[in-house]
């Protein structure tokens, strides 16, 4: 496995590759992204993973400064998971001048938009620019991060790049909880209640799937039992698959996503279900 730094060593090592396989992450590498890893080789090699804590993507206030950066355990993962190259870039190496030009997706400025503003603009920014570095064939995302899954691949359509997005289902501990860098910011006690994120969301799918159509009174009970415990709650949305907006009434292929704060530590889950008509 090769550690590189600079875009141009990159390009050197990638020159007459026409099979890369992508996995852009921020570090802090856990099961979930190891999972992207395996999947990225399976679908073409050489492999690389990207390491870069993109501070386009995080607000004012926001945890740059303190998302852990741990790039020597990083890499012996990536290594022991068959990674051939590691793309660290530094700053200056991805933002060698004031960023101007930003791609500005289409649902950038809900759900998760609504409370990060500039966040999903910073994602596709620097997704982008990577895109472009590595020239990847194919490129895989997590699930775990829907709207960011369903943003880029937006992107990519739209732009007509030559990359085929695949997507990772969610990696979760077995109580539930989905697998995140940020989960380390939780204190014990918040540890023990996180997983209800997900509980709350399974059965809000679970009432979808046998036939409930009132989105809003989903919605609202979701919010209610996580409020009831402490969750400070930035939505809980059912949307459709195919557009991320409100389910038409004729759509069976629906997501209820959550973005919720416990204590300081924003969390976020989703969970895909079909509607219970026509079954
Ligand atoms: P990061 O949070 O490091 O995640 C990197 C990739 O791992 C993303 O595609 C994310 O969806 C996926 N991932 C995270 N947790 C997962 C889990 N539990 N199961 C499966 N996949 C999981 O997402 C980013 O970085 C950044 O926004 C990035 C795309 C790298 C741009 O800076």
């Amino acid at each position: 496995m090769r550690l590189i730094h600079t875009v141009a060593e990159l390009r050197a090592a990638l020159a007459g590759e026409h099979q890369t396989a992508l996995v852009p992450t921020m570090g802090n590498l856990h099961e979930g992204h190891i999972a992207l890893v395996g999947q990225a080789r399976q679908a073409g090699r050489p492999a690389v993973a990207s390491l870069f804590v993109n501070p386009l993507q995080f607000g004012a206030g926001e945890d740059f400064e303190r998302y852990p950066r741990t790039l020597a355990a990083d890499c012996e993962r990536l290594d022991a998971a068959g990674t051939d190259i590691v793309f660290a870039p530094g700053l200056a190496e991805m933002y060698p001048e004031p960023q101007t030009y930003q791609v500005l997706p289409p649902l950038a400025d809900a759900l998760c938009g609504e409370t990060r503003p500039g966040h999903f603009q910073g994602v596709a920014t620097v997704v982008l620019k990577l895109f472009n570095m590595v020239r990847p064939r194919y490129s895989v995302f997590g699930k775990k991060d829907y709207q960011q899954l369903f943003i880029l691949k937006g992107m990519v359509r739209q732009f007509n790049l030559p990359i085929e997005v695949l997507a990772g289902e969610t990696v979760r501990a077995e109580d539930g909880l989905a697998l995140s860098s940020r989960n380390g910011y939780l204190s014990a006690r918040e540890r023990a209640e996180a997983p209800r994120l997900y509980a709350v969301l399974e059965a809000a799918a679970a009432r979808i799937a046998a036939g409930e159509r009132d989105w809003r009174g989903l919605e609202a009970a979701a919010r209610a039992e996580l409020e009831a415990r402490g969750w400070t709650v930035d939505y809980v949305s059912v949307r459709s698959q195919a557009s991320l907006l409100a389910p038409g009434p004729d759509e069976t292929a629906l997501v209820v996503l959550a973005a919720a704060r416990l204590g300081g530590t924003r969390l976020i889950d989703n969970i895909e279900v079909r509607t219970g008509l026509g079954v």
